[in-house]
């Protein structure tokens, strides 16, 4: 499937919830946001169905977001089936890890092909005040467990913000050194509150790596499906990679599109357009019709995003899965 700049489009991202167990406050407000009603939510029928549309059109990757999508119950069930959807070749799940340690068993006998845990902290105290919550032990927890199980494709992602985390910086880089895990730190991107706070670029976040474990020497090979490239460190056991939306714009080598959890196709995570594709299932449009569909919106499919242009209604990154 190829967008209108000719770029291969081979990776979904699905937003199963736009529910979340934690209140990181560069995302979601102390109260919360107003959640989609439950009828508003794809079923898992309807997200397969589409899933099936999009492996024929050529997605071969797929990422299963929220919110939190443990909070979504029987997510496993969705990501079962979804493995089982000819030509998809990997599912991945992005969590912030509370509720993942009852499901793990699941997710490896399932075979789930990696998990990534966000933790911006190792810090108990700094934990509950990015989060709201003291449930640190239980994301650790589950760190430790999806090691021992056998878990491949394991990363920690890791959003520095000024003022708050950075002194965490090469402790969270150490899962890469102590596990083969990937551990990636994420520049804070300014939608919704992010807006609020200040990033951390990657040029700082490396200086303090080179610091504390010396030199980040470019990494060979391809670690994920998604825009983060990687450095290694002598010694560790996984690699560092940056996300750097900021610094670094990565939408040329964009191969992705985001399904939110009520139906709408976004072809860039700062693009509001794009084609709502609840209304066409539920009144039954012909799968042709909702490919041309999809055709359509990928045809639209800005070049770069382009934070100016973001209105204010614009779905926050919990509404959307990042
Ligand atoms: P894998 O490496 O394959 O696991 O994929 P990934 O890095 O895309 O997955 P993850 O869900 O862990 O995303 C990490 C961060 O990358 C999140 O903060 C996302 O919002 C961000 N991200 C993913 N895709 C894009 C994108 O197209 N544009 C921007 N600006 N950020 C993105
Ligand atoms: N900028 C960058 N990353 C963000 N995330 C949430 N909000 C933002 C933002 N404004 C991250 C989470 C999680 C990942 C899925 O997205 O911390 O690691
Ligand atoms: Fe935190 Fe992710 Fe939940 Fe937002 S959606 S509050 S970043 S865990």
């Amino acid at each position: 499937m190829l967008d209108g700049f000719c770029r291969t489009i081979d990776y979904i991202r699905i937003s199963v919830t736009d529910r979340c167990n934690l209140r990181c406050r560069y995302c979601m407000p102390p109260e919360g946001i107003t959640c989609l009603p439950m009828h508003e939510i794809l079923s898992y029928e309807e997200t397969i169905h589409l899933c099936r549309i999009f492996a024929e059109l050529g997605v071969r990757k797929v990422k299963i977001t929220g919110g939190e999508p443990f909070v979504r119950r029987n997510v496993c069930h969705l990501i079962r089936a979804i493995k089982d959807i000819p030509g998809v070749d990997s599912v991945t799940i992005t969590t912030n890890g509370i509720l993942a340690l009852q499901h793990l068993k699941e997710l490896k006998a399932i075979g789930i092909d990696g998990i990534n845990f966000s933790l911006d902290t190792l810090d108990p105290e700094i934990f509950r005040q990015i989060t709201g919550t003291d449930a640190l032990s239980d994301v650790l927890k589950a760190i430790d467990a999806a090691a021992a199980i056998g878990i491949p494709n394991i990363k920690i992602n890791c959003v520095p913000v000024q003022g708050s985390n950075t002194e965490d910086i090469p402790g969270i880089a150490a899962f890469a050194k102590n596990y083969p895990f990937h551990v990636r730190f994420i520049e804070l991107m300014p939608i919704g509150l992010g807006k609020d706070y200040q990033s951390v670029p990657e040029s700082d976040i490396r200086r303090i790596l080179e610091t504390a474990y010396g030199s980040l020497l470019p990494a060979e090979g391809t670690f994920g499906n998604g825009p983060a490239h990687y450095s290694h460190i002598d010694g560790f056991r996984g690699h560092i990679g940056f996300i750097s939306a900021m610094s670094h714009m990565f939408c040329e080598q964009c191969n992705r599109i985001r399904l939110t959890a009520d139906g709408q196709l976004k072809t860039c995570l700062f693009y509001e357009k794009g084609v709502n594709l609840k209304p066409l299932l539920r009144s039954h449009h012909s799968d042709e019709e909702i490919m041309h569909q999809i055709s359509l919106a990928l045809h639209d499919k800005p070049k770069h995003h382009d934070l100016d242009s973001l209105s204010p209604e614009h779905r926050g990154m919990s509404q959307i899965g990042g």
